[in-house]
């Protein structure tokens, strides 16, 4: 077991370069399985993500190569790939259920484990399943799986989402391309990664009108052909760097960077008091001074993403100022306060909302992240808290940010990785 070891107190200069977004290419290579043959997914990040959804594409029959320096994934996959994905991998990775949509309309079957908590009907993935069955699965669960069938090939369908879920357009999208006829989605999600996903898939041979917008029509084919595919940049990464860049009151140039995936949460750094500009490549984040606190909600894309949510409260702490946060999607997401507290944060929650009341100063302590942004929002807090904090659960960073530790080192932050002290 290893902690991050993280002394507070320096500002963070130069430039940083991304890889691609995590949260799309798992889906990338989840709609590999959509085409026999081999696909080449690139940018791919070097994160624990990949090497988990790797294994289970194996399990599928696919042929896996995996350059995990040159930033590249090469599937080949089956005429006949497998259809189960074992609980063994997905207690490990929620987003192994992104197989769910390729496999049942590519082979018309497939036994996917239920991530914990989760079940047919209730919150968590009912619009995935009630998007299936529209198209004409037959989907049940049994014994702790999710078991989704077809007898022939999918129909097209005209679905509504109660709420633009990221994970229940894609999986609808991926089974509908390959599906008899027209499918439309309503209130579809339009995150950046799933117009990336639909770039892969026109690229694949599908046909799918309205990219971007929240209403996506699909036109089934008969067989989609492999392809090879940049992973777009990871905005969440870009929108990490710039709160580290703001609340150290550095200055950093983050290559590969979309502003324009991340309007939000920039502007909002600018009403804290940064500096933005866009340059060739990338944009740079520059901030003179203590921040200003921010107002935040929580929304779908274009709102703010709650995946930038742990890292404006970590600014927010030590803002001049109070700020109200307010998730809208995950409520869990709260409990890394209590982490924050530790360092001395001044933040109260009452349901889905927190207020933060700015501190002067953090002091360092010992502090666990619980989840992928919890640990990243808490390695913001080290880095501008009196002393050295230490943070356990450092596999939940591993699992999103390629190469942070380095990155960050690079960037002047006193930063190691060291075995977990007794
Ligand atoms: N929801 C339902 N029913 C469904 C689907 C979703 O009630 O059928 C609810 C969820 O319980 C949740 C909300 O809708 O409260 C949002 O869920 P969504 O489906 O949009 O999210 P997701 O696909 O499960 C992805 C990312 C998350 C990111 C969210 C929102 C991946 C692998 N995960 O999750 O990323 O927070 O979209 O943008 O793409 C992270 O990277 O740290 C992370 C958690």
């Amino acid at each position: 077991m290893e902690v991050l070891r993280v002394t507070g107190g320096r500002r963070l200069v130069g430039e940083v370069s991304l890889a691609g977004a995590k949260n799309s290419v798992l889906k990338l290579m989840a709609a590999t399985l959509l085409a026999p043959g081999t696909s080449t997914i690139t940018n791919v990040p070097d994160i624990l993500d990949v090497e988990i959804m790797a294994e289970l594409m194996r399990r599928l029959g696919c042929d896996v190569h995996h350059d995990r320096d040159g930033g590249l994934v090469r599937i080949d996959v089956p005429e006949q790939p497998d259809h189960r994905a074992d609980y063994d991998l997905v207690r490990r990775m929620r987003a192994s259920i992104c197989v769910l949509g390729p496999l049942v309309t590519r082979v018309r079957a497939a036994d996917v484990a239920l991530p914990g908590g989760d079940n047919i009907g209730s919150r968590g993935l009912d619009m995935h399943v009630d998007g299936l069955r529209r198209m004409g699965a037959d989907v049940t669960s049994e014994h702790g799986y999710l078991l989704a069938q077809a007898s022939d090939r999918l129909q097209g369908a005209h679905t509504w989402l109660d709420f633009p879920s990221v994970g229940a357009t894609e999986t609808i999208l991926m089974a509908a391309v390959l599906a008899q006829g027209e499918t439309v989605i309503d209130n579809a999600a339009r995150e950046p990664e799933i117009v990336d996903i639909c770039q892969m898939l026109l690229a694949m041979g599908a046909c799918i009108e309205g990219v971007g917008t929240s209403t996506l029509t699909i036109e089934g084919v008969e067989r989609l052909d492999p392809v090879e595919h940049a992973t777009v940049p990871d905005r969440i990464v870009a929108g990490t760097w710039a709160v580290a860049a703001a609340m150290t009151q550095g200055d950093v140039f983050i290559r590969g960077g979309h502003a324009d995936h991340l309007a939000m949460p920039l502007e909002k750094l600018v009403t804290a008091g940064a500096s933005i500009d866009e340059e060739p490549g990338g944009f740079r984040v520059r901030m003179d001074g203590r921040p200003q606190a921010v107002d935040i909600v929580t929304l779908p894309y274009p709102g703010f993403p709650t995946d930038l949510q742990p890292q404006f409260i970590a600014m927010n702490a030590i803002a001049e100022g109070a700020a109200l946060v307010t998730e809208n999607l995950f409520e869990a997401r709260f409990r890394f306060v209590q982490e924050l507290a530790r360092l001395g944060a001044d933040v109260r929650t009452d349901g889905h909302h927190a207020l933060v009341r700015g501190r002067a100063r953090l002091s360092a302590a010992p502090v666990e992240a619980t989840d992928i942004r919890a640990g990243a929002g808490l390695v913001l807090a080290g880095l501008v808290a009196e002393g050295e904090t230490t943070v356990y659960g450092v596999s939940h960073i591993d699992r999103g940010y390629a190469g942070f530790i380095p990155k960050l080192q690079g960037l002047g932050a006193g930063i190691v990785r060291m075995d977990q002290p007794d």
